[in-house]
């Protein structure tokens, strides 16, 4: 028996919904969208566009042309980054950030191209507003901020910096992997203006699905260039959204799986999948802090945080904590640094990490009390 509890990696299982959707897309569509005016293009560029309409639905956006569709919530961080900065601008970000932040901004910097600022969180992982605008300058572009710590499940207060940061004309960059699909993300009241996101976690599609919201009025260099399937005249990169950001054949299939998650969540309530989780988490982080010589990291209170909950055995390596609960009972989790290195010398974890589980819409109580368990059976190991 399998209890997988590592959906912040990516989720799974699917709802039935998405895997069809994915089977008939390519057995029954499978042409090019957007390129050849057939029939079959036609439909495969419909089943695109339902993903983007499916999207804007989600995050309460009116232009749904402002979605673009990448291939995971990295490339829509890259798309913005390299299509905001110019050379000389200054960014703020935090210790919380993932690689898929940390890299391109520290080699961006490497390059002489930016200034960086990290400025710090708490030992709960939280980035307050304070700390974000103090650290502003007077040639600050760029504010990049997670809106939930993939290794704490830390929530930002991503409307409070975002109101602040319209008010000093700085762009605000949200990375929201780790929130889509399980906390209401409502872009018509929120001040954000690049939120990146992937398919393939909370939002229940397959890997290889993302995207990356822009805000009308802002322009973002094109970072990847090609063929769109119009104007091909024109030997430049169209400007009109969402050519202007989308080149190559996408991920037709993925985006069709994905249009359906998104769908399956718009049914079900984010709210809905929000309380629940919030209800498994805070029975976990009971679980397990109940258990001696287990120390459970990140806010004890559920209310700021989503499903993710690190935690540590004394004197064992969470990567023999996860070998050990993978090969003896089945139960899926990810140990080390989470690609977070940052977030783990916030909270005192860093080299070795921690253990993570990461709960999903079909995550049950009873995953929650075999992983207690097991955990404890562990922890009482010579
Ligand atoms: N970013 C993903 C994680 O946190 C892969 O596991």
């Amino acid at each position: 028996m399998i209890t997988y509890l590592d959906n912040a990696a990516t989720s799974w299982p699917k709802p039935e919904v998405v895997y069809k959707a994915v089977q008939d897309c390519m057995r029954m569509v499978g042409a090019n969208p957007g390129r050849s005016g057939h029939r079959l293009s036609l439909e495969a560029g419909r089943l695109i566009e339902s993903a983007r309409t499916a999207l804007a639905c989600l995050f309460h956006v009116e232009d749904a042309s402002r979605i673009v569709l990448a291939f995971n919530a990295t490339d829509a961080i890259n798309m913005a980054l390299k299509g905001i900065l110019k050379p000389g601008d200054h960014v703020v970000t935090s210790a919380m950030e993932h690689n898929s932040v940390m890299r391109p901004l520290c080699s961006l910097a490497r390059a002489g191209k930016l200034h960086l600022t990290v400025v710090g969180a708490d030992m709960a992982g939280l980035v307050t507003p304070d700390r974000i605008l103090s650290a502003l300058r007077k040639n600050t572009r760029l504010v990049v901020l997670t809106h939930a710590s993939n290794v704490v499940g830390t929530v930002n207060p991503i409307g409070d910096i975002g109101a602040a940061l319209r008010q000093e004309g700085v762009y605000f960059l949200v990375d929201a992997a780790q929130t889509v699909g399980v906390l209401p993300i409502d872009l018509s009241s929120l001040k954000v203006d690049l939120l990146a996101f992937s398919g393939h976690k909370g939002l229940l599609g397959p890997q290889g699905t993302g995207g990356l919201y822009v805000r009308p009025g802002v322009h973002l260099d094109a970072w990847r260039e090609g063929g769109t399937g119009s104007h091909s005249e024109v030997l430049f990169q169209p400007e009109s959204m969402p050519e202007h950001l989308e080149a190559g054949t996408p991920n037709t299939p993925g985006f069709a799986g994905l249009a359906a998650g998104v769908r399956y969540l718009l049914e079900a309530g984010v709210d809905t999948v929000r309380n629940r989780e919030r209800e498994l988490r805070q029975v976990l982080c009971s679980y397990l802090s109940q258990i001696p010589g287990v120390s459970v990291f990140g806010p004890s209170s559920s209310d700021h945080a989503i499903g993710v909950v690190s935690f540590n055995i004394d004197g064992i390596d969470p990567s023999d904590v996860a070998y050990c609960l993978d090969t003896e009972y089945g139960i899926m989790v990810r140990p080390g640094l989470h690609c977070a290195p940052g977030a783990h010398r916030t909270i005192g974890t860093f080299p070795r990490g921690t253990v993570r589980i990461s709960l999903g819409i079909f995550t049950t109580m009873d995953d929650l009390k075999r992983t207690r368990d097991a955990v404890a059976e562990i922890s009482r190991r010579p």
